[in-house]
């Protein structure tokens, strides 16, 4: 089958189309015959840092390096102990994150917990999209902040690949959904289903929001997390996705009752199928932003590089 391997750490150059056997599944196992994968701003970061591809990606000494953990494509054989899908079911799901997650193949060896059965109004690409971004956006809003009816939501980021997903499952759950991005994505964020949006260049988002239920924070500039912090009421909740709290913001979460994590997303097929039951009903839309072939994935990592994604950049295999 081919695979994109990752021949050295550094530039998108190194992605190299290969020849590598099919892999064997183990018994929880499913074969899954790819037709999309979606590309992360984590996929760049594997490619680049050494420490990353470590922590995140934990290759074993000498095997190919395959990044991507965002599959949907359709089952083709399972091992002995899967009991939920079978050859010829249609699955999309985040694999073995962190772990080797091999996504960028033709075939990949998942396990069974992590998937779930595609929705029939759901493209592979847009499957493939709804998948670790979604999962984030998930796990942020749901499983830590415990989002309710009624909770005013501020969404940095709203725009991007997590941000798009956590604007229509805050909607879903019934929340006031403020969302931040450039004036240009203005139009994007309020088309998510956002309440209200902010426009980071012109606007200062803690003197327009100060009460905020819940805060979503994805932004990597000094002082964000302290300005995300004012926007949260007290005994609310800030997660964050990319920056770490440190003492003083841990203090000052402490003293104001706010609930505060900086959270990695992590691989589930019960949640998963949560998503799929969303885009199968219509409350859950993928933006893709490009689809590029298999081939010429350099040039999605190229775009997911630039941190200006609206939505999510897609690889067709
Ligand atoms: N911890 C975890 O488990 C986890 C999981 C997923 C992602 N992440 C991290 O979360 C971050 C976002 O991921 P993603 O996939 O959503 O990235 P993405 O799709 O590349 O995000 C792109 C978006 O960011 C927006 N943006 C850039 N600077 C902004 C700012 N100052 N304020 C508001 N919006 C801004 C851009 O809008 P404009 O063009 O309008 O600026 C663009 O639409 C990344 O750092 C990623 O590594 C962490």
């Amino acid at each position: 089958m081919k695979a994109i391997v990752l021949k050295q750490l550094g530039g998108a150059e190194n992605l190299e189309l290969k020849d590598i056997p099919v892999p064997a599944i183990k018994d929880k196992e499913v074969l899954v015959r790819n037709h999309a994968i979606s590309i992360n701003p984590v996929d760049i970061f594997v490619r680049t840092n050494e420490g990353a591809l470590n922590n995140i990606l934990k290759p074993a000494a000498g095997e190919d390096i395959i990044l991507g953990w965002d599959i949907s494509g359709e089952v083709t054989a399972v091992g002995a102990q899967v009991t939920g899908f079978k050859p010829g079911d249609a699955v999309f799901g985040m694999v073995n994150f962190t772990g080797h997650g091999k996504a960028y193949a033709e075939y990949v060896a998942a396990p069974a917990s992590h998937l779930a059965l595609k929705p029939a109004n759901t493209s592979h690409e847009a499957a493939a999209a709804a998948t670790l971004a979604a999962l984030t956006a998930w796990q942020a809003l749901v499983t830590h902040a415990h989002i309710k009816k009624g909770d005013k939501v501020l969404i940095h980021a709203a725009a991007g690949g997590v941000g798009h997903y956590a604007v229509q499952i805050a909607k879903h759950f019934g929340a006031y959904v403020i969302g931040t991005s450039s004036a240009a994505k203005k139009e994007a964020v309020l088309r998510f289903g956002a309440d209200q949006h902010i426009d980071y260049n012109s606007q200062t988002f803690e003197e327009l929001v100060t009460d905020a239920d819940i805060v979503l924070d994805s932004i990597d500039i000094p002082g964000h997390l302290d300005r995300s912090l004012a926007a949260v009421k007290d005994g609310g909740h800030l997660i964050s996705i990319r920056v770490f709290f440190d003492d003083a913001q841990k203090q000052k979460a402490a003293d104001r009752n706010i609930h505060i994590e900086r959270m990695y997303v992590t691989s589930n097929g019960e949640q998963m199928q949560s998503i799929a039951a969303l885009l199968a009903s219509g409350e859950l839309h993928s933006e893709v932003a490009s689809v590029y072939a298999f081939e010429d994935i350099a040039k999605a990592h190229e775009q997911v590089s630039t941190g200006k994604t609206q939505g999510k950049v897609v690889v067709k295999i």
